[in-house]
């Protein structure tokens, strides 16, 4: 589909459905959508006055035109009160639009820049916020169905401004979200994937085509570079599996003369996770073939970064590998010495993602990274604290947190920060080793950061926690069932705001 800025009055358009709104409790519409119920003789008008329309968020109404106006249908869609408006409902809206445009059958629509009016959005804001909702809320995962009768999908969606003189600008913030949306959909695509199909090498090689694409460096370290490297945390999980685990290194180089301008992005890359011998149960296990969602998340991010240029260098790394039980697998009561040195002791096996993340922070570490995050769908105890609607975020370091969580409401993918004491590092203490990989059910989330942090050592340093907010079974606006592509679009939104303060 291509969304494309166009100027000119929309009551003359000749479109399969033309997309209006409305705020809630306006009585009389005004601007286009007031002109479009002129041209309808007031059918907008009258639908508010008997009640049908009430211009709620969400809500979707269908007038056909009959030969009223040039367009076929007129969609008219409610924005919900104007003083809780934002781009996050622009976003929702255009997606919730969109998706009723595709199951009518209609191949080309035309939207008005919502909020670019009275809304007093600017038109940049209003095209990406637009872009992102129809090219996240179109998205399907249909490779597998052979036979699914596909209706037709909407090949152009015309973004309609009076202005002229703000087409520029509308159509420079449909690129950006549609950079922004498309490197989600990358990310939604590795997580819908089954894990008998997107093996760690298969990891590793669909991000090597995409760093192709997209002019990234990319490497990617087999078993015995990782023997080399002393990569003990990683290979341990690795241990129990017949398929190869893989080392993914992407590279992006905005501020060449300046190495030290840099972040790291380290994601969690568990191609299934069957929790190894501490074994998880059967029901819902399918799921855990999107235990790579973090890594697939800073893939998606690596690709927006490259094609939206800041000025900062980014490396991002994802230790891709099943947990698995396999005859060489790791036990409960194993010591394994990580590649920074530090030892822990096993207490569960499924307790993978902080050892596989253990090896990737010391990696960063050692290419001299001066901030580093890392993403993953870590602990259970993530949904039980926060649910599914907001991630969780924690770190050593406040400002770039709080820089995070600034991202977070930017782009509508929102944090939480739990905190990290003192008293919670002693939950992770071992007996026999430096520290132990689980400290049960207490604060399972943060102990689980604690583990990485022990890396991360004075770097400053975030752990986001997504085993919440990676995959969902609703529908909602922007949102569709399985993976949601969650944390892409703030990763992208973070790198390209340190790159502006730090530049
Ligand atoms: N991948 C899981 C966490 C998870 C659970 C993600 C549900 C998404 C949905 C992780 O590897 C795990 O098994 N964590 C354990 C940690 C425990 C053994 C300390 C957990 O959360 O129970
Ligand atoms: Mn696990
Ligand atoms: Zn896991």
């Amino acid at each position: 589909m291509e969304i494309k800025a166009t100027a000119g009055d929309i009551t003359s358009l000749e479109t399969g459905a033309l997309i209006v709104n409305l705020f809630e409790g306006v009585k009389q519409p005004g601007g286009t959508t007031g002109a479009v119920d002129a041209a309808l003789d007031g059918a907008i008008a009258n639908l508010i006055k008997d009640g049908e329309i009430k211009g709620k968020k969400g809500e979707l109404t269908l007038i056909h035109t009959l030969g009223k106006m040039p367009a076929a249908r007129v969609i008219v869609a409610g924005l919900g009160k104007q003083d809780g408006f934002s781009r996050h409902v622009v976003r929702s809206v255009a997606a919730e639009s969109a998706r009723l445009v595709r199951r009518l059958g209609v191949r080309k629509a035309a939207t008005i820049a919502h909020g670019a009016g009275i809304g007093g959005m600017d038109p940049g804001e209003s095209g990406q916020a637009i872009a992102e909702g129809a090219y996240l809320g179109l998205y399907t995962f249909t490779r597998y169905k052979t036979n699914e009768e596909n209706g037709p999908e909407l090949d152009e969606l015309a973004v309609v401004e009076r202005d002229s003189g703000k087409i520029a600008e509308l159509q420079a913030g449909i690129d950006k979200g549609r950079i922004l949306a498309e490197s989600a959909n990358i990310a939604r695509d590795l997580g819908n994937e089954p894990a008998n199909v997107l093996t760690p090498t298969e990891m590793a090689e669909r991000a090597g085509e995409m760093a192709k694409a997209a002019g990234l460096e990319f490497t990617a370290l087999d078993r015995p570079q990782m023997e080399e490297l002393g990569m003990g945390a990683l290979l341990a999980v690795a241990a129990g599996s017949n398929r190869p685990p893989m080392f993914i290194i992407m590279q992006y180089k905005g501020d060449p003369s300046n190495e030290s301008n840099n972040i790291a992005l380290c994601g969690k890359g568990i191609t299934f996770d069957s929790g190894g011998i501490s074994i998880k149960p059967a029901e819902g296990m399918g799921a855990m073939k999107g235990d790579m969602a973090g890594g697939a998340s800073v893939i998606g991010a690596m690709n927006a970064i490259a094609r939206l240029k800041p000025k900062i260098n980014v490396m991002a790394v994802v230790p891709a590998t099943e947990n698995m039980s396999g005859g060489s697998a790791i036990h409960p009561g194993d010591v394994v010495r990580t590649m920074a040195g530090k030892t822990f002791e096993i207490i569960s096996t499924d307790a993978e993602g902080r050892m596989v993340l253990a090896d990737a922070v010391a990696y960063v570490k050692q290419h001299d990274q001066r901030r580093i995050v890392d993403v993953a769908t870590l602990t259970g105890a993530a949904t039980v604290a926060l649910g599914n609607d907001i991630s969780v975020v924690m770190g050593n370091d406040q400002g770039l947190v709080d820089e995070i969580i600034k991202s977070g409401e930017t782009t509508g993918e929102r944090f939480w920060q739990l905190p990290m004491l003192e008293e919670h590092r002693d939950l992770i203490k071992s007996d026999i080793a430096d520290m132990k990989n689980s400290g049960g059910r207490p604060a399972g989330s943060i102990t689980g950061g604690y583990f990485i942090r022990e890396f991360a050592g004075d770097t400053p340093w975030a752990h986001l926690d997504i085993a919440g907010t990676a995959r969902t079974d609703k529908e909602r606006g922007h949102i569709v069932k399985g993976h949601t592509g969650i944390p892409v679009r703030m990763l992208v939104d973070l790198v390209l705001g340190l790159a502006e303060n730090s530049g």
